[in-house]
């Protein structure tokens, strides 16, 4: 392995950002770029994206995956070190799809959670087991090693459901590597257990899914109408509280400064208006979200910028992924 190494994550546009997605992907993609030891690399899945019939609306499709771009850029993402692309400028990824799933054997895709998943529910329902289901599901995993292995990734960013994915990543090079010869580096997963889940405005995991989320970007009424839903218990307001069972207070906490933390835990145990709370919690997060949200409103107008700037991520992309594709076409005799 190099000194330094090279990080890797896909990050799939599917919906408007939320403040999940910021505590348990943006920020800490962020904490990790400014690491000397890595060389990161961030992308949009937007052609795995497609696996979803729900996205067949191409304004939707493109509206979405610009609004993944502009939120990352708004809230930090740093180009000139991390090299930031969307996967469908990068055609060399097709051509590694279609050449591993050449070596893989189609049983490894049939363990595949996700199409499992949908089979289960099918059989649920007394349907047709692979009704609804489209190859681009059921080849997901090959994309998304495609993905992985074009850029020689070292490491992998993802959340725990992405585990099964990276290990499936690593056999499909094995598999590869053993057909032909070591062409291809075998990733390690960073899975990242120590970043909380953040609970939503109905105390289930914020998903944009389940519609309880809290947006990064809409305009401050919206912010303070979605913390105003956010669910608490019947407690009266000079009853004590117990911070560790408040989603208000797990949001909180995410946002403020050390001692903000300790004088609402102080409150919280003399008793406070879950009104109050909101309240402090919609200021807090307005103002850490006016500054990104001004920025994320002029890439928005300016979508010609957002494309440079994917454009350009795409160009040092393929001048990485050039040697490994060319490594590939001599391994198996095209060239
Ligand atoms: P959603 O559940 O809204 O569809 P995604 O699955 O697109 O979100 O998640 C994108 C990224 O944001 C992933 O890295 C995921 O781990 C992170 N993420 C999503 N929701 C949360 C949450 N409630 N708490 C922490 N991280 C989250
Ligand atoms: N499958 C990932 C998700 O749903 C997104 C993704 C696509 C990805 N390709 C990747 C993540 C490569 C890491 C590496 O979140």
């Amino acid at each position: 392995m190099s000194a330094t190494m090279t990080v890797l994550t896909g990050i799939k546009p599917t919906g408007p950002l939320h403040i999940g997605n910021y505590l348990g992907a943006i920020r800490p993609a962020n904490e990790l770029a400014r690491r000397p030891e890595y060389r990161p690399f961030l992308f949009i899945a937007d052609y795995h994206a497609l696996t979803l019939t729900g996205m067949r609306d191409p304004a939707e499709f493109r509206r979405y995956s610009r609004e993944v771009a502009a939120g990352w850029l708004a809230l930090g993402l740093d180009t000139s070190r991390t090299v930031f692309y969307r996967q469908s400028d990068i055609p060399e990824v097709f051509e590694l799809a279609w050449i591993l799933s050449c070596t893989t054997p189609k049983g490894l895709m049939d363990r595949a959670h996700a199409y499992k998943a949908a089979v289960q529910q099918n059989a649920e329902v007394g349907a047709d087991p692979d009704a609804g289901v489209n190859m681009g599901l059921y080849n997901y995993p090959i994309l998304m090693a495609a993905d992985i292995l074009l850029l020689r990734a070292d490491l992998v960013p993802v959340g725990r459901d992405q585990a099964q994915h990276l290990e499936f990543a690593r056999d499909i090079a094995q598999y590869f590597n053993a057909a032909y010869r070591p062409v291809l580096t075998l990733p390690e997963p960073l899975i990242r257990d120590d970043v909380a889940v953040i609970a939503g405005t109905d105390g289930r995991k914020m998903s944009k899914s389940y519609r309880n989320v809290i947006p990064l970007f809409a305009p401050p009424q919206e912010l303070r109408k979605s913390v105003m839903r956010i669910v608490t218990d019947s407690s009266a307001p000079e009853e004590p509280k117990d911070p560790a069972t408040s989603i208000l207070f797990a949001i909180y906490r995410e946002f403020a400064a050390p001692e903000q933390v300790e004088a609402m835990r102080e409150r919280y145990r003399v008793g406070v208006s879950w009104g109050e709370v909101k309240e402090e919690l919609f200021s807090l997060l307005d103002s850490f979200l006016s500054g990104p949200r001004r920025t994320y409103e002029e890439y928005m107008a300016n979508p010609d910028r957002i494309e440079a700037i994917l454009r350009e991520g795409a160009e040092r992309a393929r001048a990485e992924a050039r040697p490994v594709i060319e490594d590939m076409r001599r391994a198996i005799g095209r060239t």
